[in-house]
This record gives C-alpha cells, sequence and structure tokens, in this order.
C-alpha cells in the first residue's frame, strides 16, 4: 500500500512539474537586437520588455535580447530585419533616417531647446506621425527611447567653433551628420558605431560625437579627453518589430499584437528614467577619468547656430512646417 501511495504521489508530482514545464515552453521566440551592451539603458529596457511580454502573454511569447552588435551593426540588423531574419531591435534615428528619408526634419541640429521640449513633440502628434511613417511594408515603429544629446569629442582641446576647423570627425552612416561636419569645417568620415574606438585609437579620426553614455560605455574617453558639450543632435531611438515578426505574434494570438505594442511603449517610459539615471553616471564617470568638459558660451552657441542656418534654409515648405510647429511645441 505504502508503495502504491509512493508511485502514485511519484507520478502526480511527474505530471505536475511536466504541465508546468509545458506552460513555460514558449510558443514563439523574437529575435532582438542591440548594439550596445548590458547595463546601457536601451538593453536593460529592453530586457524588461521582454519580462513584460513573457508575464502577459503567459509565457507564449519570448523575446530573446541580443546585445552588443552580436547580429551584426544596426544598418545590416535592419537589412536582417526587412526579410524576416531578425525579428526586433532598437534603433538610433541616425540610422533609420537611410531607411525613411522623411526623418531629415527630426535630426536637424539644435531643433529642440531641450530634453523636455523633445519629449513634448515625440510624445504629440509630430511623435505619432513619425513613429506611424516608420511603419513600412516590412517594419513596423512601436516606441520612442531616449538617447540624450550628442556633442562634440576630440584627442586635442576643442574650445570654441573655430577649433573645430580642419578635424576629421567620425560621424553615423548618414547625410546630415556630414553636413553639419562639414558646415563647421570639419571633415566628416562616417564609421559603423562598433569601429569608432579603434579609429580613434589609430589617429584615423581627431574625434566623434555622441552622447555621453555612449562615450563612457565604449571608452571613447580614453582616446578622446575633450568633450565640447554643444549638444547639436538630439536623435531619439525607435524599438521596432518586423512585418514577418507581427504576423507570427498574431498567429499565437491576435490580441498579442497590441500586447506586445503596449509593452514597448511602457519600457520606453522606464528607458527614459534609467537613461536620466545613466546620464548623471557617465557624467560622474567622465569627470574622474579626467575628462576636460567645455560648454560653449553664449557667443559661441550664436556662432554655431548661425553656422547651420543652410539646412534650415533648404527645408521643403512642408519640412518648414514641421520645424515651425516643433519650435511652437
Ligand atoms: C548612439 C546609439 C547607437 C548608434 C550610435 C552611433 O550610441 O544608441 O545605436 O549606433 O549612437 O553613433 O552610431
Amino acid at each position: 500500500m505504502k508503495r502504491l501511495l509512493l508511485v502514485v504521489l511519484v507520478v502526480t508530482l511527474l505530471s505536475v512539474s511536466c504541465r508546468k514545464a509545458q506552460a513555460v515552453r514558449p510558443e514563439l521566440v523574437l529575435r532582438y537586437a542591440d548594439n550596445q551592451s548590458s547595463g546601457y539603458p536601451t538593453v536593460e529596457a529592453a530586457k524588461y520588455l521582454a519580462e513584460l511580454v513573457k508575464e502577459r502573454t503567459d509565457g507564449r511569447i519570448e523575446i530573446r535580447v541580443y546585445p552588443d552588435s552580436v547580429l551584426g551593426s544596426e544598418i545590416s540588423v535592419m537589412q536582417q530585419m526587412s526579410y524576416g531574419g531578425i525579428d526586433m531591435s532598437r534603433f538610433s534615428l541616425g540610422t533609420l533616417y537611410r531607411f525613411f528619408p522623411e526623418l531629415w526634419t527630426l535630426q536637424l541640429p539644435y531643433l529642440y531647446t531641450d530634453n523636455e521640449h523633445m519629449w513634448r513633440v515625440l510624445d504629440g502628434e509630430i511623435g505619432d506621425m513619425y513613429l506611424h511613417n516608420m511603419s513600412g511594408e516590412r517594419i513596423v515603429g512601436l516606441a520612442w527611447y531616449d538617447a540624450g544629446a550628442r556633442s562634440f569629442y576630440t584627442r586635442k582641446p576643442v574650445t570654441n567653433i573655430s577649433s573645430l576647423k580642419g578635424l576629421t570627425i567620425r560621424v553615423q552612416e548618414n547625410d546630415m551628420m556630414s553636413r553639419t561636419i562639414e558646415l563647421l569645417g570639419a571633415e566628416a568620415v562616417q564609421i559603423p558605431y562598433e569601429d569608432v574606438y579603434s579609429a580613434l585609437q589609430k589617429l584615423r579620426i581627431d574625434g566623434a560625437e555622441n552622447n555621453l553614455p555612449s562615450y563612457m560605455f565604449m571608452a571613447h574617453n580614453q582616446a578622446a579627453p575633450y568633450l565640447y558639450q554643444d549638444e547639436h543632435f538630439r536623435l531619439a531611438e525607435v524599438v521596432m518589430i518586423s512585418v514577418d515578426a507581427r504576423k507570427k505574434v498574431e498567429a499565437v494570438d491576435p490580441s498579442f499584437v497590441d500586447v506586445i505594442t503596449e509593452c514597448a511603449k511602457e519600457s520606453g517610459l522606464y528607458e527614459r528614467k534609467l537613461w536620466q539615471e545613466e546620464e548623471k553616471r557617465a557624467y560622474d564617470a567622465a569627470v574622474k577619468s579626467g575628462v576636460k568638459f567645455t560648454i560653449p558660451g553664449k557667443e559661441d552657441m550664436l556662432a554655431l547656430k548661425k553656422a547651420m542656418e543652410p539646412l534650415y534654409e533648404e527645408l521643403s515648405p512642408q519640412e518648414r512646417e514641421i520645424v515651425e510647429r516643433i519650435g511652437n511645441t
């Protein structure tokens, strides 16, 4: 009798644990790419997004996050996503512009007065319009992430606009960025993010430009310790899903398409919080590592903005209208 009870107990326990294992086995695994490392706000927010999705789909959908460009550079990830090879990713606006030329206006230098201004715009009608326009036949935009403001950093001191003249500066593979650098009398070199550190080390470039967390996470401060904090670009980032992946999600349960969108938006709010914290941490670490900061004075700032006027003058009437609306937001 005792034996029988024991067998019944073991069988019951086994079937319960089997059922549990079945319940947690996902029906769909989505691969999510990011070119930043673990600990960086966008990657931590992607992990948070994965947790939310797991919870709200009862474990039926799993998002696996691949950081550090292991699935390729941003441009290659975008290409892979368009034929369904990668399901989800987080992209810089600077990269997205190559695929969505209408983003030209949104990346103009000195477009926003500060971060709050940018978020008023992106959280409002204009942000929704761009997110909607970034939803093509192959890829769909889900949510915005913060990426702060980009400033110049160089191997030699840069203390005002004229000291940028003649320098070779790395930019993203993006024409607006190249034009901006050239208007400052410097030479722009387009290099993928992953290769900037070695380009600085090998003296191929005199400097680059990026936000503080990227500068510190990629250890660019080691080679380029002069930071000229002009905050010329505020390029937000976008979480995207491929249309193929969305169809697969729909096949698991049509309501999960909205679940993923909601989770992406919630992860966006989480990322903004992480971003604020990381910017402070990166600033402290930069000071501690001996980075020399220069904040441009009023006149220098006016000269920088004046140098950018041709970019604004070349805008089409529709683009001008958007810039005006942004200014009034
Ligand atoms: C930021 C952004 C990256 C991008 C990089 C760049 O760090 O988060 O996605 O690749 O800028 O300058 O290329």
